[in-house]
C-alpha cells in the first residue's frame, strides 16, 4: 500500500498532540485520488492525534488506518453505518474505551449520486429517505453521543463537511437540502454547546477532484475521467478542483486549539465557485 503524498507542502506541527479523534467516513470510495475523509484522517494523525478510523466499508477504514500506521502513526479501523444508532453508539465509545477521551469528532459522511440521489421528479422514497439517513440524520446522531462525552469533559470540537451545494447551485435536492440542514444543525448545537466549552462548525467544500465526485459522475454521464476533471476545474475561479488536501487542512485548523475563540461557522472551501453563480 502506497504512502500519499501531501501536495499542499504542510510541515506538521503537532497541532492535535495527543488528542483523540473520531474520524467518521474516513475510508473513500473505490477509484484514483485522494477522499476527503482519509485526507483529514491521515492529516489528523501526522499532527499528533490518534485516529479512529470508522467506516461502512470497514476495507476501505483499514486502509487509512494502515496507512497512518506505516507513517509511524496511530489508528484503528472500525466498522460503522452511520444510518444505524447501535453502530453509532459502538464506534463512539470504543474511541473512549480505547484512548479515554474524544476530543475531536469529523463528520466525513455524504452521498449524492451514488446514494441514489437523482432529479425530484425522478426520485423514489426509498432513495431520499437514504440521502437523508446518511447526510443529515447520521450525522445529528453522530454529534448526539460525540456530545454525550464531551459535555462531560466540558471540552471537544465537532467538524461537520457539508457542501457548498447548501448554498449555491445544485441540481438534487435531497443532496442540496440535507446539506443546508447540516449548516442549520451546526448554528444551533454550536450555540447550545458553547456553555460546555464544545465547538461546532462545518466545512462547505466546492468542486472536490475525489473518486466520489469524479469517478460517479464520469460512469453518471458516460464522460472519460480526464473530460469530467477538465470541465469541473473550468467551474472554478482558481482555476482548479481542490483535492482532499485542502478540505482537510480547513479541518485541522477547526478541529486544533488555534480555532478556540471560533464556533457555529460554515465556511466554503471552493476555489470562489459559489460567487460565480451566473
Ligand atoms: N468531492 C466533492 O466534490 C465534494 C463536494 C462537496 C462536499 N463533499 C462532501 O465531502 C464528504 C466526503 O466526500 P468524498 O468525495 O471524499 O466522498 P467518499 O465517498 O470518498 O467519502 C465518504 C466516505 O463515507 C463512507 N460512507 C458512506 N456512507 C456511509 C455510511 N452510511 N456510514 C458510514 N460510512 C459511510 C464511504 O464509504 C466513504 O468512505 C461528503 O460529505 C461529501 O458530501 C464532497
Amino acid at each position: 500500500m502506497s504512502t500519499v503524498t501531501d501536495t499542499t507542502g504542510w510541515t506538521p506541527a503537532k497541532r492535535l498532540d495527543g488528542k483523540v479523534a473520531v474520524v467518521v467516513g474516513a475510508g473513500q470510495s473505490p477509484g484514483e485520488g485522494l477522499g476527503n475523509g482519509r485526507a483529514a484522517a491521515i492529516r489528523f494523525a501526522r499532527e499528533g492525534a490518534r485516529v479512529l478510523a470508522v467506516n461502512r466499508s470497514i476495507d476501505s477504514a483499514e486502509e487509512t488506518a494502515e496507512m497512518i500506521r506505516k507513517e509511524g502513526n496511530e489508528a484503528v479501523a472500525f466498522k460503522c453505518d452511520i444510518r444505524h444508532e447501535a453502530d453509532i453508539i459502538a464506534a463512539i465509545g470504543e474511541a473512549r474505551r480505547r484512548w479515554g477521551a474524544l476530543d475531536v469528532l469529523h463528520n466525513n459522511v455524504g452521498v449524492s449520486l451514488g446514494g441514489g440521489d437523482a432529479d425530484l421528479m425522478e426520485i423514489t422514497e426509498e432513495r431520499f429517505d437514504n440521502i437523508y439517513q446518511t447526510n443529515l440524520r447520521g450525522v445529528a446522531f453522530t454529534c448526539k453521543h460525540a456530545l454525550a462525552i464531551m459535555r462531560e469533559q466540558r471540552s471537544g470540537a465537532i467538524v461537520n463537511v457539508g457542501s457548498a451545494a447548501a448554498v449555491g447551485l445544485y441540481p438534487y435536492v435531497a443532496y442540496k437540502a440535507t446539506k443546508a440542514g447540516v449548516n442549520a444543525m451546526t448554528e444551533q448545537l454550536a450555540l447550545q454547546n458553547a456553555r460546555y466549552n464544545i465547538r461546532i462548525n462545518a466545512i462547505l467544500p466546492g468542486l472536490i477532484a475525489t473518486p466520489m465526485a469524479v469517478e460517479t459522475r464520469a460512469r453518471q454521464f458516460g464522460k472519460s475521467r480526464d473530460e469530467l476533471m477538465a470541465e469541473r476545474a473550468a467551474k472554478v475561479p482558481l482555476g482548479r478542483q481542490g483535492t482532499g488536501w485542502d478540505v482537510a487542512n480547513l479541518a485541522l485548523f477547526l478541529a486544533s486549539d488555534e480555532a478556540s475563540f471560533i464556533t457555529g461557522v460554515c465556511i466554503l472551501v471552493d476555489g470562489g465557485r459559489v460567487l460565480n453563480r451566473i
